[in-house]
């Protein structure tokens, strides 16, 4: 996680066609849900158009980007301009916090993590992933290496967690994931050869052009000549695959 620059203008300028290319996937959904246990007023920061926001809760979002906050659809629950690291709301304002695949992006992760600790009356659910494991991934690993020394990959789960004060859990990705995330065409590698997919992930912001284009071609020929199939095919599971993410949940 970057220390550096602040990802509000990253997201008001990489957000466009977010929402279409990054829908909820239920079954993620239904994993965030359940771990927010009975909690009925939630914060959700770093809220981006608002996926994974549970209906039947009363939510309020937190989101820097004014593009990413254009996205939210109208029934979404109310939100406001703020960032992690300075949550404009007293203390204990709600019975859970939850954060889903932002927090590699706060400038500060501790600062966020005590802002979410200081607003919450109890529960926190963050929805991330495994840097480790993203560097094992076969995207990262053959093609686009230049992903895993991304600023947004230089933090330690473990250590996110026990600032938190919560248990680490996998969550599996469908191999129909309708979330378009970094991992999440782990067995439809042709969905990586569509730059509107690819704009949607932040990771594909941070490698070299020149690195991204003559990656992306290689992987474009291996898909084609079946080499992609023969190398991963066998390997991979039929459903679900342990890409690296993860739930921090404190009850
Ligand atoms: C990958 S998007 C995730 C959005 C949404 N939570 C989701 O699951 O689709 C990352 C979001 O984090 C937001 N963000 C970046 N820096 C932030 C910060 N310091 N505090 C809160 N949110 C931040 C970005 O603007 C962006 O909307």
């Amino acid at each position: 996680m970057s220390n550096a620059t602040p990802s509000a203008p990253l997201y008001d300028g990489i957000g466009h066609g977010y929402a279409s290319a990054r829908r909820p996937d239920a079954r993620i959904a239904a994993r965030i849900d359940a771990a927010l246990g009975d909690a009925r007023t939630v914060l959700n920061v770093g809220a981006g158009a608002g996926s994974y926001e549970p209906a039947h809760r009363r939510v309020v979002a937190v989101e820097p980007s004014a593009l990413m906050l254009s996205q939210r659809p109208g029934n979404a629950a109310p939100a406001i301009r703020g960032v992690a690291e300075s949550l404009p709301f007293r203390d204990g304002s709600f019975d859970a916090v939850m954060a889903s695949l932002t927090m590699h992006h706060w400038s500060n992760w501790r600062a966020g993590v005590r802002e979410m600790q200081r607003v919450t009356r109890g529960r926190i659910v963050v929805f991330t992933f495994d840097p480790l494991r993203t560097r094992e991934y076969w995207l990262v690993q053959e093609y686009l290496p230049a992903i895993a020394d991304s600023p947004t990959e230089a933090f330690d789960l473990a250590e996110v967690a026990a600032a938190i004060g919560g248990r680490i859990e996998i969550v599996p990705v469908p191999v129909d994931c309708t979330d378009g995330f970094l991992a999440a065409y782990w067995r439809r590698p042709a969905m990586y050869l569509d730059p509107g997919r690819r704009g949607a992930v932040s990771a594909f912001h941070s490698v070299p052009p020149e690195q991204l284009h003559e990656g992306i071609a290689r992987l474009e020929t291996d898909i084609a000549s079946g080499e992609w199939e023969r190398r991963h095919g066998a390997g991979l599971p039929a459903d679900d695959f342990d890409a690296g993410y993860r739930l921090i949940v404190r009850d």
